[in-house]
């Protein structure tokens, strides 16, 4: 395929940082069962990667979240799927791809805060750390990455690349039937 996106980071950074980052993850949590808590779609890619990178009991759930319109956020956050278990009692990790302005994790935070989990912590692949708007407590960290909009390993541009294999940097590559 021709006009592949220019890479972020490889499959194999990827790869070698998540398993680091699974031993982490345990390492905080001792021998407790944890609640990896993706949230849709973004995360789906990397969810799936970083829960087998972690020993011991785990569990998976999904929350729908939208916020974003093309390149931009809209700000106005909601939820377009629950999860369908209570969190009480649990120690939820929310698994995300890429915390921009924060608001959306600033919402997140404040919806399942009252849900009275054991533990609420984030996982983030990605962030980008120049564009907050709200600060939110960032646990486990991927990649802090310059402002540029990413594309692959799950991140869209209006629903296309999440298939990329790696996080490549959207440089005006055209979308399928436009
Ligand atoms: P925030 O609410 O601004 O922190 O945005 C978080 C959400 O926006 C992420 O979960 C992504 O779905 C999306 N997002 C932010 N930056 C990018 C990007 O560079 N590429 C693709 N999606 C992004
Ligand atoms: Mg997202």
């Amino acid at each position: 395929m021709s006009d592949q996106p220019r890479a972020l980071l490889t499959a194999d950074a990827l790869r070698e940082r998540i398993t680091v980052m699974g031993r982490e993850i345990r390492a905080a949590y001792g021998d407790d069962p944890i609640l990896c808590l993706g949230i849709l779609k973004g995360s789906f890619v990397f969810l799936s990667d970083l829960v087998r990178a972690i020993d011991g009991p785990v569990q998976v759930a999904f929350l729908g979240v939208s916020s974003y319109e093309g390149t931009e956020s809209t700000g106005h956050v909601r939820i377009t799927h629950d999860v369908n278990v209570s969190l009480r009692g649990f120690h939820v990790l929310i698994v995300e791809d890429i915390v921009d302005t924060g608001l959306t994790l600033d919402y997140l935070l404040r919806t399942l805060g009252v849900r009275e989990p054991r533990s609420l912590k984030i996982c983030t692949l990605l962030d980008k750390p120049s564009r907050r708007k709200v600060a939110v407590p960032l646990d486990f960290v991927g990649f802090q990455i310059p402002d540029t909009f990413v594309i692959g390993y799950g991140l869209d541009l209006d629903e296309y690349y999440r298939n990329l294999p790696y996080v490549g940097i959207y440089e005006g590559q055209p979308l399928p039937g436009r």
